[in-house]
């Protein structure tokens, strides 16, 4: 047992920390890079999509409530990940932090954890983009053939009167559709493609994916705050209209009131997801002491503010009722009679799921990088192209059996399990910073979480309660997932850990 706790010395991995060379990734991104990346990550399917649904089905105005509450929860975190980023910058994330101090099996447990964040995330966000380009082209009149726009057997339905395709289940239900033409669906070519394209920018390099990233954030950010200036216009125009909407804020009725608001709060936590995913980037960034910090909790602010401002002119535009739609911002914007702002929300909203896309699978394969350098993983993901300085192999295998996935499996239970994969992590992460302060008060730690045991011990009980609520089948998934991962390590992930090896006195390859 004792050896299944062995943690990887600081030394060792501060040592890694400052390797250089052809066979290292390569230091480019500077804090702006970084922010980049974490709104990059961030917003996404919560904002555009589930806000709707949450506010519609259980907090009606207080869904602004809900955001901020779901955003202080992620700042507890956020404040754990940015010490360990700029104490220990590696790829491996919340991984390596468990690995250096919680020890190997915990190390293995948040490893395999972080697929279900970052690939069955990046499988999740592919399946909404893929239907938020299939409505964007409808609006311009191009129609897609359903049998490759969907994961196969969804039936879609073609509505003659709007001349468009639409999935049965989105149709609302007890009327008779048979008379209508229908096609059913084969396989979902258009996310798969979208994943293959991502981690082709991924593989041509570091510099190239920031870039990309940096430039498609603009477009999504453009798109925020045009609808936060054209709704903000709108509800001044018409303030006794949106006094109404927002009255009363947490609705008193059955089934919302605060446990509503808190039950919303679990459900767009999903929104903030990706910030801590900039820390993978940490072994490519100039200066991790300095940036990481920047990087993590600047992103969580900005999204923070974002989301606050859009959810609050969301219910003051449309009265929250009629907000359980696939499209709620684009209802809204509409609704101001500002058609251009209609396409420039569309258009955001598809170039922000691509960016969630890219920084997921950016950080799944370091994540694969890092425990393939540790031993824990087979060799291969763990080998830098010699000219890209990418772990081109990790990219490419994640790429593929992501889209597959993507392409296959119909994703509607994902969303849960990537957000409970998620609350573990930042569990073992602000349990990490506590025991490494206990353990090693005496580290120079170039970003210091404040107020230390608080904001652990607050952000491990915030992340567990939101655990707690998630539903039982969500729980058994996550367990039959980990007892998977059990099974890889005690077949080859023991057997070539390095630190093993060096405890027991043998060279570490
Ligand atoms: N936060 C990301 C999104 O909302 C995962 O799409």
């Amino acid at each position: 047992m004792a050896n299944l706790l062995l943690t990887k010395p600081l030394d060792m991995l501060l040592h890694e920390a400052a390797e250089t060379g052809e066979h290292s990734l390569k230091r480019v991104l500077g804090p702006i890079n970084l922010i980049m990346l974490g709104v990059g990550a961030i917003i996404g399917a919560g904002i555009f999509v589930l806000t709707g649904s949450a506010a519609a089905r259980y907090a009606g105005p207080g869904i602004v409530i809900s955001y901020i509450l779901a955003g202080v929860a992620c700042a507890f975190a956020g404040l754990c990940y940015a010490e360990f980023a700029s104490l220990i910058p590696i790829a491996g994330s919340a991984y390596t932090y468990g690995y250096a101090t919680l020890g190997e099996i915990f190390a293995w447990i948040i490893g395999w954890d972080l697929i279900l964040e970052y690939a069955f995330g990046a499988a999740t966000v592919a399946s909404g983009w893929s239907s938020t380009l299939v409505a964007f082209l409808q609006d311009y009149g191009i129609n897609i053939p359903p049998q490759i726009c969907d994961t196969p057997g969804t039936v879609w339905v073609f509505l003659t009167d709007k001349a468009r395709w639409v999935p049965l289940s989105t149709l609302p239900s007890g009327v008779d559709y048979s008379a209508l033409p229908h096609a059913t669906a084969v396989f979902n070519l258009l996310a798969f493609l979208a994943i293959l394209v991502v981690t082709l920018i991924l593989v041509i390099g570091i510099q190239e994916s920031a870039s990309f990233n940096t430039g498609i954030v603009f477009v999504k950010l453009f798109a925020v705050i045009t609808f936060i200036a054209v709704a903000a216009g709108y509800v001044m125009a018409h303030k006794a209209q949106s006094v109404a909407n927002w009255t009363p804020f947490v609705p008193q009725l059955p089934g919302y009131g605060w446990a509503g608001v808190i039950r919303a709060a679990g459900v767009v936590f999903f929104a903030y997801i990706g910030f801590d995913a900039v820390s993978t980037a940490a072994q490519e960034a100039k200066n991790p002491q300095r940036d990481m910090p920047i990087g993590i909790l600047g992103s969580l602010l900005i999204c923070t503010v974002l989301y606050i401002l859009v959810s609050f002119l969301l219910t003051g535009t449309v009265h929250y009722t009629r907000l359980n739609v696939g499209a709620p911002v684009s209802l809204a914007i509409r609704e101001t009679g500002v058609r251009w702002g209609s396409y420039v929300v569309n258009a955001g909203a598809l170039a922000g799921l691509s960016t969630v896309m890219l920084v997921m699978l950016l950080g799944q394969s370091r994540v694969f990088y890092s425990m393939s350098r540790d031993g824990l993983l087979w060799k291969w993901a763990g080998e830098i192209h010699p000219k890209f300085r990418t772990p081109w192999k990790s990219s490419i295998v994640v790429g593929i059996f992501v889209a597959c996935f993507a392409a296959v499996v119909p994703i509607g239970i994902l969303g849960e399990l990537v957000s409970i994969g998620t609350l573990l992590a930042f569990v073992i992460v602000c349990a990490g910073i506590w025991i490494l302060r206990v353990r090693k008060p005496e580290l120079h730690r170039p970003f210091k979480t404040p107020l230390v045991p608080f904001v652990p011990i607050m952000g491990m009980l915030v992340a567990l309660l939101m655990m707690v609520f998630l539903p039982w089948q969500t729980w058994s998934r996550l367990i039959i997932w980990l007892a998977i991962g059990m099974v890889i390590y005690f077949t080859y992930g023991r057997h070539h850990s390095k630190v093993q090896r060096v405890a027991a006195g043998k060279s570490p390859e």
